[in-house]
């Protein structure tokens, strides 16, 4: 401010700055003008000091800053997501490319076998670029927020039981399925759809990373105002170094290379747990198994009849 003053008055220019004012706990913004004022002579008599309140303005500048970073975000993880699909696609089809065009030319000379083989690299090509097209076209309802969160008073207990028995007989003989509850759950708020997603996707990876003959576990609790949703496994674990990125699209850990899957259901599972204001994580071992955990609080109070 003084070399201000000094340069007005000295150099009879104009000079304006913004200052940031803290008083009582308040924050203003205010933009100071300085003029020269002068006499007959031309010289400087006096200086004019003119302040504006410009707190409203600076706001209004932070608050498009925030959504034009926020959008340039959102533009970057999208051009990330579209290289990471393409990329995902381009396998299958590179063998579904290859296995027709070995059928095509030597159709007559391959035994019925390798014939059979080669079909069959082809269905399961085919099966994986389906999968990845309804996760992806579901991730991307779930991110434009055109998959609703729909929350209504639910009955748990009656929902978790149903999803095992369907289970079941989608797991046949292969595994046991085990519902347990300490006590029997209260209804919550909750959307069933999702709801159905998210232990869907966590059962079937239960189901799917461990051995058959194994035991699948869904325990529900109650905490604190707090579901817990636990889905547990005796299967293959998930490697130490996976563990950090296993939300992350298309993240699939180092011991599953043979196990078909596109990477998509936990990320899914995850979005569809925080539309609830509620958390996910997980406990694993290597050989031993996995446990997921989710936990959702039981009111969704902007959802609740008044
Ligand atoms: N219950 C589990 N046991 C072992 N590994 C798991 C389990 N659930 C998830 N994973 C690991 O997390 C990865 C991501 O899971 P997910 O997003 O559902 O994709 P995927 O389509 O591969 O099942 C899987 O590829 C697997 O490596
Ligand atoms: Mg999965």
């Amino acid at each position: 401010l003084k070399d201000m003053l000094y340069l007005v008055a000295a150099k009879c220019v104009g000079r304006q700055m913004d200052i940031e004012v803290q008083r009582a706990g308040l924050q203003f913004h205010v933009n100071m003008v300085l003029s020269p004022i002068r006499d007959g002579a031309g010289r400087v008599s006096g200086i004019l000091c003119s302040l504006r309140d410009i707190t409203a303005h600076k706001k209004l500048e932070a608050s498009l800053r925030q959504m034009v970073e926020h959008q340039m975000q959102v533009i970057e993880l999208k051009s990330r997501f579209i290289t990471m699909a393409s990329h995902e696609f381009r396998n299958p089809l590179a063998i579904i490319q290859t296995a027709s065009d070995l059928l095509c030319t030597y159709d007559d000379k391959l035994p019925a076998e390798a014939k059979r083989e080669e079909l069959s690299r082809i269905r399961q090509s085919v099966r994986k670029i389906s999968d990845l097209l309804d996760d992806v076209l579901l991730l991307g309802r779930v991110e434009s927020g055109n998959l609703k969160f729909t929350p209504e008073l639910l009955n748990l207990d009656d929902f978790c039981q149903y999803l095992i028995s369907d289970f079941e007989l989608l797991a046949g003989e292969g595994h046991h399925l085990v519902y347990v509850k300490p006590e029997v759950p209260q209804p919550v708020y909750a959307d069933p759809r999702l709801l159905q997603h998210i232990l869907g996707n966590l059962l079937s990876n239960a189901i799917k990373y461990s051995p058959l003959g194994s035991t699948v576990t869904l325990e529900v609790m109650q905490k604190n105002g707090h579901v817990i949703l636990s889905v547990r496994d005796q299967g293959i674990g998930i490697p130490a170094e996976d563990q950090k990125n296993l939300f992350e699209p298309f993240h699939r850990a180092s011991n599953v290379p043979h196990i078909p899957g596109t990477g998509l259901g936990l990320t899914i599972v995850q979005q569809a747990v925080e539309l609830h204001g509620g958390t996910i994580s997980f406990e694993s071992q290597e050989e031993v198994g996995t446990t997921f955990i989710v936990k959702l609080p039981r009111r969704v109070p902007k959802a609740e009849p008044s």
